[in-house]
């Protein structure tokens, strides 16, 4: 971790998910340094000196592109670089060309960071998470995907548009993959305590927009980075606020309702050392079965990765 009171953030791959959440976190103050690694030098170089001319209007910090010897001392390292989905293509899809960056990436990570917290954004982000876990050889509770949060927000979001409250009053989780597995848990779905309440019809509409949004988006011009740049900026302010959030990460199952051996999305607290320990949402059969389809589906993908 980086000395008393700074806060340094590393984001490996300043394409338009890293360059977005790095100047999210500019915009939010979430650090005090702040470093950007491209295996294009020119591309961190640009958004490094283009983010330092905004310091006058956001806040002291030191921002620059560097190397991964800059990953020594960093409280986090945001890994987004790698392949993103094309217009019709899974996340599923990026999951060989991804593997094969990562690789690298993680062993050069570790050779200048012992002991900060690996934040992947990668897709597919649950199979890469428990890559990262395995190259990495840190303990499991410091290596976190982004998960299903962003697919709980949208989930919120839509919730909250249905009903016409804020979003932030509604209480919502996606659990599972961060793609097409991933399943709803309406049974605990509510508005300020109150259950919602909506026909079968209507939630599986709610949901269809919900798991498919990230395709509509990149469909209508070619990706997706801003609510992602702000899921992984609320990540680390979880950790370096120490704030035991709960928070949908991707973290590593040892035994969740009879799911062992994988990353996926789950209602996890964190704070400033990673995942301290998952919550049990209690889900219904039906919940159940769908999370353990979801997460057999994510363990053949990480057998294949794997081999
Ligand atoms: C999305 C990307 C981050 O869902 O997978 O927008």
């Amino acid at each position: 971790m980086g000395h008393a009171g700074n806060r340094k953030i590393v984001v490996i791959g300043s394409g338009a998910v890293g360059a977005t959440t790095a100047y999210t976190l500019m915009l939010r103050e979430r650090m005090n340094e702040l470093v950007l690694i491209d295996a294009r030098a020119d591309k961190a170089l640009g958004d490094a000196l283009d983010m330092n001319h905004g310091i006058p209007f956001t806040h002291s910090a030191n921002i620059w592109a560097g190397t991964y010897e800059d990953c020594r001392g960093a409280d986090i390292i945001i890994v987004t670089a790698g392949a993103a989905q094309r217009p019709g293509e899974s996340r599923q899809d990026l999951l060989v060309r991804n593997v094969a960056v990562f690789a690298d990436i993680i062993t050069n990570v570790t050779k200048y960071n012992h002991d900060g917290i690996l934040l992947i954004a990668t897709n597919p982000v649950d199979v890469l998470s428990y890559v990262t876990w395995k190259l990495c050889g840190w303990q499991r509770e410091r290596v976190i995907g982004s998960g299903t949060l962003l697919d709980s927000a949208r989930f919120r979001y839509l919730i909250g548009r249905e009903y016409g409250v804020d979003p932030r009053s509604v209480h919502a989780h996606v659990i599972g993959e961060h793609g097409d597995t991933e399943l709803p848990i309406w049974s605990r779905a509510n508005i300020a305590g109150v259950p919602v309440e909506l026909s079968p019809e209507r939630r599986a509409e709610l949901f269809a927009e919900t798991r498919d949004a990230a395709y509509q988006i990149i469909a209508a011009k070619g990706a997706t980075y801003y609510a992602i740049g702000l899921a992984l900026d609320r990540i680390c302010a979880a950790i370096l606020g120490d704030e035991h959030a709960v928070l949908n990460v991707s973290t590593y199952l040892q035994d969740y309702h009879g799911i062992q051996d994988v990353y996926l999305g789950v209602p996890s607290v964190v704070g400033r050392f990673g995942v301290e320990r998952v919550v049990d949402l209690d889900p219904n059969d039906d919940e159940i079965s769908l999370l353990r389809h979801s997460a057999e589906v994510l363990r053949e993908r990480i057998d294949l990765a794997m081999s």
